[in-house]
């Protein structure tokens, strides 16, 4: 496989409302971000996932962009994004910006003009018909709204605010890639895109993910704003499979570096009442399901290594456990992803184990998902209670992820001076940023650990390049697997679970290379004998012979 930088980068992605206010007035902003870069850098991290800064007006917190050209004022100005660029580069941290092209806000002014008339030049940059079909948001509801003005119907796979852009229209391709290549000269390292999966659509077949559309606009796009340049390209593809993965992430192919998919943040999800009805957590198929991934590709084909972003609900409430381990198997479920190949992305917050919040009132809730998602299954089809829909929200909501950053136990924990967007977490007391640095054996100090450990000159190839194999498939708590690379091994064992855990394996032991738990290495050296404590997460390098 021809080797890519962004193969052993790390990625740390800022939703930026919520990380970093340096004005007061309860939005996290990028003179916030800024002033956090060497915090970044002590992590160790390559490249910051920027989720989007956009103008915006904030109905699904700037995944609703009014220009793609401007930042919105909540997060200062185009001036401090120059200045973010460039002062990360400083701190070796490469900046990826968030696009979001499969939809616009409706206060984009291409929608503004397109709606004015039926004959208006923007009018097929958003897609019209006169009668809607069936095809559902995302958000809940039909996902056709109609314009009183032009008497037709807009099509809008998110809210109503947010109309899809038509890619059946080659105008819009153009003014995309234009818009693209003048953040290209920006200088940012590269883009995430935005459920790309969704742009080649062909709604009056029913068609709306993977459409015939897809691959070959994003082959023009990659030919016009990102062939020849060292950029790294994301795409969240929520329904991909390791073939459909292939036809975006192979180098050949010239479309992604890499593919952002969902099949294991999806596993316990209900198959009626999905994310706001889980089922119990089965890590026989979260096994079945990453090794998959981890074997899908042979050089055709990069995955993305991630357990939260802000969308998903925090890791460690949700496969770990927050109470009395929440710092032990937070490291646990760290080691086991940096253990595997793919490019690894930490989201906020999950490097000092921030855990999901318990708002009592829903109305101390912000995300659109949350509300639409309420208005139908609670009010509207009546098929969740209230109090089912409450818990729902407690162990899947995307708020859970999005109370802001939890840097001392000051007031609002150090985010901001004014009234924070979003209510804190109360946890911050305790979970905390400056917390973390002040203890050797924190969560942070093991995240850092773990990257060193993907760039050192001794275990980076093994890391980034080797082959993988599950150990033990069928044990119901116990996650082990091997990565090879030449004559190197490396055993990455992890007991996920509260009991202890004898399995009794026959290899032998090279060298601990890391372990979440202080013990004398030889205590854990024998690998037949070894008992895992609950929550035990170890990597060795296995003798060669
Ligand atoms: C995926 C984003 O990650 C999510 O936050 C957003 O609501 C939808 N796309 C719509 O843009």
């Amino acid at each position: 496989m021809e080797k890519q930088w962004w193969h052993s980068a790390v990625v740390y992605q800022i939703y930026p409302r919520s990380f970093c206010d340096s004005s007061g007035d309860g939005n996290g902003d990028l003179r916030g971000i800024n002033s956090k870069l060497p915090y970044l850098e002590k992590l160790g991290i390559d490249l910051i996932w920027l989720s989007p800064v956009y103008l915006s007006p904030m109905k699904d917190n700037g995944y609703d962009i009014a220009d793609y050209q401007a930042i919105d004022p909540r997060f200062g100005s185009m001036a401090d994004m120059q200045t973010l660029i460039h002062t990360a580069k400083q701190h070796n941290i490469g900046i990826m910006m968030d696009l979001v092209l499969n939809h616009t806000s409706d206060q984009h002014q291409w929608f503004q003009q397109a709606k004015q008339s039926r004959d208006n030049p923007y009018r097929d940059y958003y897609i019209w018909r006169d009668q809607p079909n069936q095809i559902r948001s995302i958000f809940s509801g039909p996902a056709w709204q109609f314009d009183n003005t032009t008497k037709q119907y807009y099509f809008h796979l998110f809210a109503d605010a947010q109309p899809d852009l038509n890619w059946e229209n080659p105008k819009v391709a153009t003014e995309i890639q234009q818009m693209i290549s003048w953040w290209v000269e920006q200088g940012v390292a590269g883009f995430r895109l935005d459920v790309i999966d969704l742009i080649g659509k062909q709604i009056d077949q029913g068609i709306t993910e993977n459409g015939p559309r897809l691959h070959p606009l994003l082959q023009q796009m990659h030919q016009a704003c990102f062939a020849n340049k060292p950029l790294v390209t994301v795409g969240e593809t929520w329904g991909a499979t390791p073939e459909i993965a292939k036809l975006y992430s192979n180098p050949q192919r010239q479309e992604l570096s890499m593919v952002f998919q969902f099949e294991h943040a999806s596993i316990d999800w209900h198959p009626i009442h999905g994310k706001w009805q889980v089922q119990p957590f089965d890590l026989i198929e979260l096994k079945a399901v990453m090794s998959k991934w981890q074997t899908c590709f042979d050089g055709d084909g990069w995955n993305a290594l991630f357990w939260n972003n802000h969308d998903l609900p925090r890791i460690v409430s949700r496969w770990g456990n927050d109470g009395q381990y929440r710092e032990r198997s937070a490291k646990l479920l760290a080691t086991l992803l940096h253990g595997m190949q793919g490019t690894p992305y930490i989201y906020q917050g999950e490097e000092i184990a921030m855990t999901n919040v318990r708002f009592e009132d829903l109305d101390d809730y912000d995300d659109i998902e949350i509300k639409n998602s309420y208005q139908e299954k609670v009010l509207e089809q009546q098929s969740l209670s209230h109090q089912q829909f409450m818990q729902g929200v407690y162990t899947s909501a995307r708020d859970n992820a999005r109370t802001p950053m939890q840097w001392d136990n000051s007031v609002n924990a150090g985010f901001t001076h004014g009234k924070p967007w979003l209510a804190l977490n109360p946890n911050y007391s305790d979970i905390n940023v400056a917390n973390a640095l002040d203890r050797a054996d924190s969560v942070f100090y093991h995240y850092q650990q773990l990257i060193a450990l993907r760039k050192s000159a001794e275990y980076s190839d093994t890391l980034i390049y080797g082959d993988f194999a599950l150990l033990l498939a069928e044990h119901p708590q116990v996650f082990a697997y091997v990565r090879q690379h030449q004559q190197q091994r490396l055993l990455v064992m992890a007991n996920v679970s509260e009991q202890e855990q004898q399995v009794g394996l026959n290899l032998s032991v090279e060298k601990v290379v890391l372990n979440n738990l202080q013990q004398n290495d030889e205590l854990v050296s024998d690998l037949e004998a070894l008992r895992l404590a609950p929550y035990q997460a170890i990597v060795y390098a296995l003798s060669t012979s």
